[in-house]
């Protein structure tokens, strides 16, 4: 019952979920920019609460396993509030080279003015536009970036397949999400927490229950860890590893372009 299968496969003309909701392509776009409209001046506040804190060592652990060197051209996808962007930009400051690319203005924003507060942000580059159709040439990057991102994309096969498009041969995609775990005891507690604690904590703390709604349905609707693992190999990319964090809930996907 609280459990609904993953979306596949997004062509065009067929309709899409947002959470437990079945929308157009069109609809999508502009449901998820109001959610992150809505949501940008309680996002850091609320992920700590939601995650007590924990966001900020899965983001650091999607870091570490990219093994991003000093020289690196990293675009980070989905940036929001810039977390992602600060922790690669203590690698790459001196001889590197990172974009951030959000589609929302606010969340840009919000990750500009974040980073300028912490000194660093005079060597990162912000761009606003759609991981979908990512405006930079191909083979263009050596890491591409992506936190809590990927389900909020109309189609993530589309998503992926710009994501391995603009990496330079041997580049490496990271990919941080919420995932299922796989022991049915957890994933009915987890589900519980999402559909029950999630969108009241909304509610109560940022005066939001329908944003937070949609991110707990939004997160059973994303696909398994072997499914998107699935996928990633599907748009090309090879040795593709998936991470668990925290019994699974959480999942590192990390996937390689070929010389060839
Ligand atoms: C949950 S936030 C994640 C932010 C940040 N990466 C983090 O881990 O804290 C999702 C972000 O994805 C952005 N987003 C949603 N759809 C997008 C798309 N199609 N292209 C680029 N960014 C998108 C939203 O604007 C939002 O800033």
């Amino acid at each position: 019952m609280l459990y609904k299968p993953p979306i596949n496969e997004t062509p065009a003309n067929q309709p899409v979920q947002f959470g437990f909701e079945t929308v157009s392509h069109n609809q999508k776009s502009k449901k998820v920019d109001q959610v992150f409209n809505d949501v940008t001046p309680y996002y850091d506040w609320m992920n700590n609460l939601m995650s007590l804190g924990m966001h900020h060592q899965w983001k650091r652990q999607l870091i570490d396993s990219l093994a991003i060197s000093p020289s690196d051209c990293v675009l980070d996808l989905a940036t929001g509030t810039g977390d992602i962007a600060y922790n690669i930009h203590c690698i790459t400051e001196s001889n590197g080279y990172l974009v951030c690319l959000d589609i929302n203005q606010n969340m840009l924003s919000s990750a500009r003015d974040k980073l300028l507060n912490l000194g660093v942000s005079d060597k990162i580059h912000y761009l606003q536009a759609d991981a979908q159709a990512i405006p930079v040439a191909n083979e263009s990057f050596d890491t591409v970036t992506m936190a809590f991102g990927l389900r909020n994309t109309t189609d993530i096969r589309l998503t992926l397949a710009e994501c391995l498009r603009v990496l330079k041969p041997g580049g490496k995609l990271g990919v941080l999400e919420f995932s299922h775990p796989d022991n049915d005891r957890i994933k009915y507690l987890y589900h519980q927490y999402l559909l029950s604690v999630l969108p009241q904590l909304g509610h109560i703390a940022a005066g939001d229950r329908k944003s937070y709604q949609y991110l707990a349905e939004s997160i059973i609707q994303h696909p398994t860890a072997i499914e998107l693992k699935r996928q990633m190999i599907t748009v090309g990319f090879n040795l593709v590893e998936i991470i668990p964090i925290l019994s699974g809930t959480v999942a590192i996907h990390l996937g390689y372009k070929s010389y060839v």
